[in-house]
Formats: structure tokens, sequence, C-alpha cells
């Protein structure tokens, strides 16, 4: 049968990375997006021929919806999704740059909305395609000056119970 295939956020470093080299071990093909080139040189010579490097911004629509299209191109199937990526924009309140605020929601939800959109016909397909969205305790519990990347992770639980649905 052939490999399974991931698409992962953000996947050349920190959690992502290690999300990536967890799959590619239990013989997933991953391929991983990310904005940092040299990291994903990087993985792409500890991975090898398990790996699709892809370089890109996750907060934007037309990437997923080319990545989701290039991997399908490529591979045949979609499996799963790590919707992984995630930025913050701390600060004091009286300080927000909304343009700022709005950069930290398509990174850490728009993207997740734009991989369900452009890859929900692929996942449907494998009879038992998964998407996993990375949160994080700042949905439920608060710490001071980090408005906008709470209310961002609160908005990845919400919309992961709506996809669900
Ligand atoms: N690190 C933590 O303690 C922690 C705790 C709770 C939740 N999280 C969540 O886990 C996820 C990963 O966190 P991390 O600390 O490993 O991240 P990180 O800051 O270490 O970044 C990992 C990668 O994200 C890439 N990246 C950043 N913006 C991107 C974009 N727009 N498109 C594509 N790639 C992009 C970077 O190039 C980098 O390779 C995030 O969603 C984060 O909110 C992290």
């Amino acid at each position: 049968m052939a490999a399974r295939v991931v698409l992962v956020t953000a996947g050349a470093q920190g959690i992502g990375r290690a999300i990536s080299r967890a799959l590619a071990r239990d013989g997933w093909t991953v391929a991983a997006l990310d904005l940092d080139a040299e990291a994903l040189e990087d993985l792409a010579a500890e991975l090898g021929r398990d790996l699709l490097a892809l370089e890109g911004d996750a907060g934007s629509e037309e990437v997923i919806a080319g990545c989701i299209g290039h991997i399908f191109e490529q591979f045949g199937r979609l499996d799963a999704i790590v919707n992984n990526a995630g930025i913050n924009a701390n600060g004091p309140v009286e300080e927000l740059d909304l343009d700022a605020v709005r950069r930290v929601l398509d990174v850490n939800v728009l993207s997740i909305l734009a991989g369900a959109k452009h890859g929900a016909e692929f996942l449907r397909a494998t009879g038992r395609g998964a998407i996993v969205n990375i949160a994080s305790t700042r949905a439920m519990m608060s710490e001071p000056d980090t408005e906008a990347y709470s209310a961002s992770k609160g908005a990845v639980l919400a919309v992961t119970h709506a996809l669900a649905a």
C-alpha cells in the first residue's frame, strides 16, 4: 500500500519538526510547509525521500491550496493535515498593532479553514482522513499581554469542534 501522506504546517522546526520526524518514522510521507528554506533543507537531509519540502506562508489561502494541489499531483492522495503553524503578537493591549493581530489570525486560524476547504475532498476520499489542530493552554487560561494569541487559540478550539461536527 502507498504510504499515507500528511501536510504539516510549520513543519521544519520546533514542535512541527518533531511531528514531521515522528510521522516519517511511522511510515508516512510528510509534506512540510514552512517559511524557513534553510530549515526545510536541513529536514530534507534528515528525512530524505520521506519528505516533500514546501516553502511558503501557511497564512495564505493561495499557498495552502497550492500545496494541497501539489501533494495530490505528486502522490495521488492526502490523508491528514496537521495545522501546527502558530505565531503571536504579544504586548500591552494599548499598543496592539491590529495588522499584526490580523496576521496572527491568518496564520493560526485561516490556515486551518483553508486546509479544510481545499483538502476536504481528498481527506474524505481516504475514508479516514484527519485534521489535527495545535491549540494552546492560552485558549482557556489567560496571561497578560497575549490577547491576539489567546483569541486565535480560542478560535482554534472552536473551529476544531465545528469541523468535527
Ligand atoms: N512552544 C510552546 O511552548 C507551545 C505551547 C503551546 C502551543 N504551541 C503551539 O505549537 C505550535 C508550534 O509552536 P513552536 O513553538 O514549535 O513554533 P516555532 O515558533 O518554534 O516555529 C516553528 C516553525 O514555524 C515556522 N513558521 C512560522 N510562521 C509560519 C508561516 N506563516 N508559515 C509557515 N511556517 C511558519 C517557522 O519558520 C518555524 O520553522 C504553534 O501553533 C504554537 O502556538 C507551542
